[in-house]
């Protein structure tokens, strides 16, 4: 696959105006603060000599009751980013952090408890438990 990885530069110096009911604002004091931000974020991936950098300088920002779309051709680095935003995948080079919480810094165990408190994902692949319905999964 030779689709151009995603390389945007995503800085925000105030937020974005997102139109909200206020009393959805009043609900939530924290809204309009920064969700995610992630710096300097690189993905290579290695299998034998062969590396294919998968993402390349991410900068982003992204404020919380914000609804973003990422877009892109077959192969430029979706999924990678995602998986690397929720703590699925830890990335080659740069910091995450989510709520406050660089998860790039967190072992295993730390992100996976993490994810379960934090994270909600809807798979592109088939990935439900077979015992368990699609609620329960
Ligand atoms: N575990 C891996 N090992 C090696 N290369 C990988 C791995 N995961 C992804 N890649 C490569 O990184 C690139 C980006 O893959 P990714 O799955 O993030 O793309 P995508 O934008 O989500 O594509 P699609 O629209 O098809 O879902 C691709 O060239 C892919 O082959
Ligand atoms: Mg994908």
């Amino acid at each position: 696959m030779t689709a151009t990885p995603i390389q945007f530069q995503v800085d925000l110096t105030e937020p974005p105006t997102v139109l909200i009911p206020s009393s959805q604002a009043i609900l939530d004091p924290f809204l309009g603060t920064r969700a995610i931000v992630a710096r300097g974020v690189e993905m290579v991936f290695q299998s034998g000599n062969q590396k294919y950098h998968a993402l390349k300088n991410i900068n982003l920002e992204v404020y919380r009751g914000d609804i973003q779309l990422l877009m892109g051709p077959s192969g430029s680095g979706k999924t990678t980013l995602l998986s690397i935003l929720g703590g699925i995948l830890t990335p080659t080079l740069g910091s995450v952090c989510l709520a406050g919480q660089d998860l790039t810094k967190m072992s295993r165990s730390q992100l996976a408890k993490f994810r379960l408190k934090n994270i909600g994902f809807i798979f592109q692949e088939f990935n439900l438990f077979p015992a368990l319905t699609a609620v329960e999964t």
